[in-house]
């Protein structure tokens, strides 16, 4: 019938409008709701960054208060699931795959105040996620190191009491260190948002359906988990210690990238939108410096990230296609001095990505234009034929 545009992976196909992030990727430029990133990172907290992307002001101290309190007192999971859940799954299981089983299971306890229509329902659920995500998330780290599951401890803050719930042990007091705390909250707040990267898409797919935050969350979880977009921290150190481990050297496993051997890439490089630098990339790269030497980590797979970087950027191959460190370059190193397994990398990204997440579903919902999302296809297949013998 009509003609309809093909667009691989929508490279020039806008899907909606959006009054939430700005991106300008030649120049490098990242906002929220108008504010840089780079005043936000340094000065503000992740809660409040939450608010700014779902209501789209900054909260005054007395909304900001009332919003961490709430989250607080929301903590808890239901103790069936706290139990019961975790221990059917193997301990080897991918906590990106727990997480988002563990939303999804979440979603169970609240089939009565789910109606994505309900105002009521929408606010208490992103209360709800923002509270339990960063618990379950917790849970399948203890879970893949064999520890107890700690509680909540509700007199810290949002990053703290998550930092205690993965490294804290049981009949042991843990101290959070201000270093650790500060620098995971910067890194929480750079993973806001990003406008309509693939997971959040995804949310907005599959919120546009009518399903309900959870199904709409868990289904983003699902997409983040791939290495072409939050799995690409856990590829990072992956290939870093791969390269340090084959003892061939930068040079060579470069060589291999461009000569595109078995499909291998430069993980942690390229971008759909940025161009010339991520502005993100630029101030983790400052963080991780600051955060190990805080730290007193010396890891020598911060060296060869920085020798790879230095070689890669002065390469043509790199520079003809515009390739440059993203934000998943330098965040894997940062988490691991941080005593975080490699495999809760892509989880933190999904915590710090949650409230854009939520931002996006809200902003789905309240615009009237809306309609369920239903992508074109060009078809290629047999034209008519009979089935055999008739
Ligand atoms: N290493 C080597 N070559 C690359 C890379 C890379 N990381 N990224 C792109 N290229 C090449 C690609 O092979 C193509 O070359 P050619 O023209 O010879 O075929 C050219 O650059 C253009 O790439 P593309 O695949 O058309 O670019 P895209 O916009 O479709 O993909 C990307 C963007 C991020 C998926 C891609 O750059 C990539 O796979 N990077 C590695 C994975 C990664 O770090 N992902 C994290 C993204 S940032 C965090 C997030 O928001 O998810």
């Amino acid at each position: 019938t009509g003609y309809t545009a093909l667009d691989y992976g929508f490279v020039n196909t806008a899907a909606t409008k959006s009054d939430i992030t700005f991106i300008d990727g030649d120049q490098g430029i990242l906002r929220y709701r108008g504010y840089p990133i780079e005043h936000l990172a340094t000065h503000s907290s992740y809660l409040e960054v939450a608010w700014l992307l779902i209501y789209g002001e900054l909260p005054t101290p007395e909304q900001l208060e009332r919003f961490d309190d709430r989250i607080r007192h929301h903590t808890l999971l239901h103790e069936d699931l706290k139990e019961r859940f975790f221990t059917a799954l193997p301990h080897t299981a991918h906590p990106m795959a727990v997480l988002s089983s563990g939303v999804s299971a979440l979603s169970t306890y609240y089939e009565d105040e789910s109606d994505p229509a309900n105002p009521d329902h929408v606010e208490l659920n992103m209360v709800r996620l923002l509270a339990k995500l960063p618990v379950i998330a917790a849970y399948a780290h203890k879970k893949s190191v064999g520890q107890a599951f700690l509680y909540p401890d509700n007199s810290l803050s949002f990053v703290d009491n998550f930092l205690k719930l993965n490294f804290g042990v049981l009949s042991e007091e843990y101290e959070v260190d201000p270093v650790m705390s500060r620098a995971l909250e910067r890194l929480l707040i750079l993973h806001e948002d990003h406008e309509q990267n693939a997971s959040t898409s995804t949310v907005r797919l599959v919120g546009s359906t009518g399903a309900d935050q959870f199904a709409s969350i868990s289904a983003g979880i699902h997409a983040l988990s791939g290495p072409l977009h939050g799995g690409a921290n856990e590829a990072v150190l992956t290939m870093l210690a791969q390269i340090r481990d084959s003892g061939q050297g930068v040079q060579r496993f470069v060589e291999k990238v461009k000569n595109k051997e078995d499909g291998v890439k430069l993980m942690g490089f390229g971008h759909r939108v940025y161009k010339n630098y991520d502005p993100r990339a630029k101030l983790v790269k400052q963080s991780a410096d600051e955060v190990l030497e805080a730290l007193g980590v010396h890891d020598p797979l911060l060296d060869l990230a920085k020798e790879l970087e230095e070689i890669a950027l002065n390469d043509d191959y790199f520079k003809e296609r515009r390739l440059y460190p993203n934000v998943d370059f330098y965040t894997g190193v940062i988490y691991k001095a941080m005593g975080f397994p490699t495999r809760m990398f892509t989880v933190l990204f999904a915590i710090g990505r949650l409230p854009g997440w939520l931002a996006h579903w809200r902003e789905l919902h309240q615009d009237p234009k809306t309609k369920i999302g239903r992508p074109q296809q060009l078809y290629t297949g047999s034209p008519e034929r009979d089935y055999p013998g008739v």
